[in-house]
């Protein structure tokens, strides 16, 4: 089983789902237009094997059992650049504890954004949560997108605003 929080305009969940049919996947988000638009995609494209949370991702968390999901995908979060709003950030020691708990040992917490100093905080957290790994093999990976990678639409908004550059960052459950 595989989570993606916050999946926006679904493009990303939509082209995994598709592509590994014999996989559950659970979607959480809360914007009313992209759930919308995700219902649409599954109705069209007639994916099975996609579940819709449509509540805050970190209660769908608390409610599944420990070493439950393979991956969990949390791309280009709402980036809160503001340092009195950096709390709002879904990643925070009490979201990394519960994804520890809920991904198998050797499953996966897949992390992207555009945004450096989200990248920085996140590092900064993984550091100081040893059930998750983070083991590039060169210097300079972590702006390779995943194998098989789909530009969600939010990615695609960066690049037209200049922001080239993304952080892929991947983090195994030890
Ligand atoms: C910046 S958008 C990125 C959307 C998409 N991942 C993309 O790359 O295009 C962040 C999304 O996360 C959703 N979101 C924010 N906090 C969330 C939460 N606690 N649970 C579920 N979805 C959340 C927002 O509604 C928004 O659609």
């Amino acid at each position: 089983m595989i989570v993606e929080i916050g999946y926006g305009g679904g493009e990303h969940l939509a082209l995994e789902a598709a592509n590994h049919p014999e996989t559950g996947y659970i979607g959480c988000e809360v914007f009313t237009g992209g759930i919308g638009k995700m219902v649409q995609t599954i109705a069209a494209e007639g994916l099975e094997n996609i579940r819709l949370f449509t509540d805050d991702a970190f209660k769908l968390l608390t409610e599944l059992p420990d070493a439950s999901l393979d991956e969990v995908y949390l791309l280009y979060p709402d980036p809160w650049p503001k340092t009195r709003h950096h709390k709002r950030r879904f990643v925070s020691p009490t979201t990394l504890a519960e994804l520890a708990r809920v991904i198998r040992p050797g499953g996966v917490f897949h992390f992207a954004t555009d945004i450096e100093d989200y990248a920085n905080w996140t590092l900064a957290h993984i550091v100081r949560t040893p059930e998750f790994a983070f083991a590039p093999e060169k210097p300079g990976d972590w702006h390779q997108p995943y194998p098989g990678w789909q530009a969600t639409r939010y990615e695609q908004k960066a690049r037209r605003e200049g922001r080239m550059i993304s952080f892929y960052l991947s983090f195994m459950r030890a």
